[in-house]
């Protein structure tokens, strides 16, 4: 567990440099009062507690669900927790089922983060808190807190991994090089991609990285649902009208493993060499792929630090406490800026994965 503990302290030690990248003051402050409105009066000991999660487009998502059921449930709470694969009807359906079964606190993770404004604000109405897990809820007063690794810092990361893999792997430049984002509907692809934009797009300017295909715009490079048969059908027409004549691509930058995997499947069978590619999930498929040395990098967002604060929240709300608050600038949903808990996100590459992994045995099982 050191590692874990080392890794808390440090969020609250060095929050404030770690996240630099979305510039921010005052990442220790207390929250507004108005942020936290329905945390005075507290709730039952035993209440209900509502999990909304998305549909299961990673790996991360399969282990909230577990973790959400047995550490609500250790901590005396009625756990509800529930994927919607069908969509955002069937999301917002379970919410609105959720608030008539009385639960205290709806957690989400949104499909499309401007979806729920109705069932959020009906869950207010009966005095529930509403906790954005993971990607922020857009659009709507409804909303008490935001907890999540810091998605712009992730974006960060992965761009600086793509110019480091590039020199390290594809000798002296100028590079080529294609772009991936999220799905437009998740409020986390912007962040993630600006995030690797505000690192690359100075380099695309001076020249050292060309994007051959001339995709560089958020709406050119999204990938619809998260959905790995998406990016390879569009690298598939990519690869054949830009790549087949010998021109050689260096580095893609992707900013998931599911894509990143769906880019490579992609590069593989039109017969090219692997390019320097990034990634983000810690995916166990992906964490054998750079141990092989063919994906470049990840992102190691640990989902049982997630819960845990998220969890954390949970029972200072039940007490009528304030919940902790980290952040109070970076992330405006349109109508508010939402007070939030921002972890850290690592990066990880063949070099340092052991070290990153050695509190996962899952992942550090992979590293040896
Ligand atoms: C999460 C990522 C994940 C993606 C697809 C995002 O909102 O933050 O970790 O890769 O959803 O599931």
């Amino acid at each position: 567990m050191k590692k874990f503990a080392t890794a808390l302290i440090t969020l609250g030690a060095v929050g404030a440099l770690a996240l630099a990248g979305c510039s921010s003051s005052d990442r220790s402050e207390t929250p507004e009062s108005s942020g936290s409105g329905s945390a005075a009066a507290g709730f039952p000991a035993d209440a209900t507690i509502g999990v909304a999660l998305p549909q299961k487009t990673s790996e991360n998502w399969v282990l909230a669900e577990q973790l959400f059921n047995d550490g609500l449930k250790e901590a005396g709470f009625k756990p509800i927790v529930q994927f919607a694969n069908s969509g955002v009807p069937e999301q917002q359906n379970q919410i609105s089922a959720m608030v008539e079964q009385g639960a205290k606190v709806i957690v989400v993770g949104a499909i499309d983060g401007s979806q729920l404004g109705t069932q959020l604000e009906a869950a207010k109405g009966t005095g529930a808190t509403v906790i954005a897990y993971d990607r922020l809820v857009k659009n709507t007063e409804a909303v008490d807190q935001y907890i999540a690794f810091d998605n712009y810092q992730v974006g960060v990361l992965q761009g600086k991994a793509l110019l480091e893999g590039l020199a390290k792997r594809q000798g002296a430049g100028p590079w080529n090089i294609e772009l991936v984002a999220g799905s437009p509907d998740d409020a986390n692809a912007t962040p993630f991609f600006e995030g690797a934009m505000s690192v690359l797009q100075p380099k695309i300017d001076d020249k050292t990285l060309t994007v051959v295909s001339g995709q560089t715009t958020f709406d050119a490079v999204a990938t619809q649902g998260w959905k790995a048969e998406n990016v390879q059908k569009r690298f598939d027409t990519i690869l054949s009208a830009n790549y087949s004549a010998g021109t050689p691509l260096h580095g893609v930058l992707s900013p998931n493993d599911t894509l990143a995997r769906g880019v490579l499947t992609s590069v593989k069978q039109a017969g090219l060499p692997t390019p320097v590619i990034t990634g983000q999930d810690s995916e166990v498929e992906s964490v054998k792929s750079i141990m092989a040395g063919e994906q470049y990098s990840t992102i190691y967002k640990d989902t049982r630090e997630l819960v845990a604060a998220t969890i954390k929240a949970v029972q200072a709300y039940q007490k009528g406490e304030k919940p902790e608050i980290n952040d109070t600038k970076s992330y405006d949903n349109g109508v508010k800026i939402v007070p939030s808990y921002l972890l850290t996100p690592v990066v990880v590459t063949q070099e340092n994965a052991a070290e990153i992994y050695a509190n996962d045995p899952t992942l550090s099982a992979l590293t040896k």
